[in-house]
């Protein structure tokens, strides 16, 4: 399978890297004129067999219709592409030391979900105007979505120009219509070209019927295109499709997305995290064993150690690993009939890996024609958005960005491809420090004194109130009070609070997404080992990120009640009794939580103690009452 000789079509569909191939898609309004181009591109560079075009034409005569050269592609499509998907058509063909791939969506719909879900891996793209209908909504909206996708090879050819006499007046307002849109979203087209597909004016040869146009043709203009720089050079993704087992030995199987792996490699799995050496690299049709692959390639691997991977885990090199994270941003576009809602789950598709995502939140609808952006509790079908999706299990991903292969992601029910989007992190952390265990060879001894034992002795349990809110919310105040009632009642008890561990255990820490989360996660084992000595131990952070909080529950167990201190924004802000809300809104702090860092409130909290309008006293009667009914010592 592995080969970079393109000898079928679909080598080429598969995304080879060999030679000069440039994949080009034609992008455009329902009917302005796509297949009549590709017909007329590969008529007018002598692609098509001897005789077929007379046939058609014959044929079209025969029947009294007018002649279209989408017939001829249909005609062909149906003796070619058998094999290859149908609401993509790929046709390629070779002009001047130059392979082209030309990708052809049918409708808009097919286009987006292609171009979103990775299915035509476009390098560069055409966007066809018709010139009597000028830029049209979709127009805007393909273009909207190359950019976004990271296309920059970009070309306009203003279509059908016999239609409105060859009128020079006529496209210089479609040109500087469009180049202004275009310009507005970052994409500078290489060429703007005035063409007839159906006469063959500015396709491949130089019209006749426009001297008032001195440009390059279409041809020349995908001569033009520069190749964008091949995904070889950056860090290696390696999708795990499938792992066989063949007698002892497993084989990894997968599609290289990026980067190159030799033999002798050390790889890390995400995000299970476990490492191994490359200890050979296996193909399917070729009889010797490569010591090397690159992106574009399908192989199998085969590690120097029995561990176990799964389906859907990306190999890559330890340095330069992917992000692990069970949120991140998505902007989207949404396909499908039904709203996209918040609060609802799907299935999301990440390369080979399935699992579940939830939205939680839609941040903004974006406007296309208008380029600006608004609020919105639901996404229509064709809308792009920018919404927040919560996986239900850990992940690895990329920054579109960075690696565009392993930074996008679909959302489906069942068969159904409801949305195709890129991925951002924003100020999420990426969480592999905090889940990434590095020692080896370790083994836990057990204690001989048990936790009845200890509560026995205490005369109450032991375990973690967790406290999270805002700052200003009243975490530091109640936590200390109620340290001191329970202490004043017998009760071994003792705070951790934000602002003390951080000019000690964590001074080392500031406040970005990773340093909070290892905050935390400091915090949460520290919680954990006092509370497995007997103590009832309160904690007092912020702890903005779901993640970070439930891994804090997971190191303590069953004992761990997260206590939501609830307040919002403005009552903190009015609140500020560090003056700290009033300088991060001067711009003198940044990350601050509430101001220009997210709060991501539990969803499901063992106690929710808000704290906006009562005092402390009666906020600490009921938090004393809690631990009194939850701590009590067993019978
Ligand atoms: S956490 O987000 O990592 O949980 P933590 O509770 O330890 O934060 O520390 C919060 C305290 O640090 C706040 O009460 C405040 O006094 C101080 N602080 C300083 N800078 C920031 C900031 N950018 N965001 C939030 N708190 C900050």
């Amino acid at each position: 399978m592995p080969n970079d000789a393109p000898t079928s079509a679909n080598a080429l569909t598969a995304g080879s890297t060999a030679g000069d191939l440039m994949r080009v898609v034609i992008v455009g309004h329902v009917d302005h004129g796509k297949s009549t181009l590709v017909g007329r591109l590969f008529n007018d560079t002598g692609q098509l067999p001897d005789g077929k075009l007379e046939a058609i034409q014959e044929m079209c005569r025969r029947r009294g219709m007018p002649f279209e050269w989408a017939f001829l592609m249909d005609s062909l499509k149906a003796e070619r592409d058998q094999g290859v998907t149908i609401d993509t058509s790929q046709i390629w063909f070779r002009h001047n030391q130059r392979q082209y791939v030309i990708i052809d969506a049918p409708g808009h719909r097919e286009f987006i979900r292609n171009m979103v879900t990775g299915a035509s891996n476009a390098d560069a793209a055409l966007l066809l105007i018709d010139a009597d209908q000028g830029v049209r909504r979709q127009s805007r909206h393909h273009s909207y979505l190359l950019q976004l996708l990271g296309v920059r090879e970009v070309a306009v050819a203003v279509n059908k120009m016999d239609l409105v006499g060859y009128d020079e007046a006529r496209f210089r307002e479609i040109e500087t219509e469009y180049r202004g849109y275009l310009e507005g979203i970052g994409v500078r087209p290489r060429r703007v070209i005035p063409i007839s597909a159906r006469e063959g004016d500015n396709v491949a040869v130089a019209s006749a019927n426009m001297d008032w146009y001195a440009g390059p043709t279409v041809l020349d203009t995908l001569a033009e295109f520069e190749r964008p720089e091949s995904p070889v050079d950056r860090a290696l993704r390696l999708p795990l499709q499938d792992v066989y087992k063949f007698d002892d030995r497993r084989i990894l199987a997968g599609r290289i997305e990026s980067g190159r792996v030799n033999v002798g490699d050390e790889l890390v799995f995400s995000p299970s995290n476990r490492t191994a050496r490359v200890a050979s690299i296996e193909t399917w049709n070729t009889a010797d064993t490569p010591t090397s692959a690159r992106a574009g390639q399908s192989v199998g691997l085969t590690l120097d150690e029995q561990i176990f991977v799964e389906r859907g885990e990306i190999a890559s090199h330890v340095a330069g690993a992917p992000i692990e994270t069970d949120v991140f941003h998505l902007r989207l576009f949404w396909l499908a009939d039904a709203p996209l809602e918040v609060g609802r789950t799907y299935g999301m598709k990440l390369g080979p890996r399935r699992l579940d995502a939830t939205v939680e939140r839609i941040e903004r609808v974006i406007d296309v024609d208008a380029l600006s952006d608004h609020d919105a509790e639901s996404v229509a079908r064709d809308e792009i958005a920018d919404v927040v999706v919560r996986t239900s299990q850990l992940v690895a991903i990329d920054e579109h960005d960075d690696l565009p292969r392993t930074g996008r992601a679909i959302l489906h029910d069942r068969h159904l491809t409801l949305a195709g989007g890129i991925i951002s992190m924003g100020s999420y952390p990426d969480q592999r420090e905090q889940v990434t265990v590095r020692a080896t060879n370790i083994t836990a001894v057990d204690h001989r004194v048990d936790h009845d034992r200890r509560a026995a002795r205490n005369r109450h349990k032991a375990g973690v109130l967790w406290f999270t809110g805002l700052s200003g919310a009243g975490k530091s105040t109640l936590a200390m009070a109620l340290e001191q009632r329970l202490f004043d009642e017998g009760y071994q008890v003792y705070v951790l609070d934000g602002d003390n561990v951080r000019t000690g255990l964590n001074a080392n820490l500031g406040f970005s997404p990773e340093d909070r989360a290892e905050n935390i996660r400091r915090v949460g084992e520290v919680a954990a080992l006092l509370a497995d000595a007997g103590l009832i131990v309160i904690t007092a952070f912020i702890s903005p990120y779901r993640a970070d909080r439930d891994r804090a529950r997971e190191a303590a167990g069953a004992s761990f009640q997260e206590i939501f201190i609830k307040a919002d924004v403005a009552t903190c802000e009015a609140r500020d009794p560090k003056g700290l809300y009033k300088r991060a809104r001067a711009g003198e702090i940044s990350d601050f939580t509430g101001i220009s860092a997210p709060y991501e409130e539990p969803a499901d909290p063992e106690l929710v103690v808000d704290t906006s309008d009562r005092n402390v006293e009666s906020c600490l009667d009921e938090l004393v009452a809690y631990v009194k009914d939850n701590f009590r010592a067993p019978a």
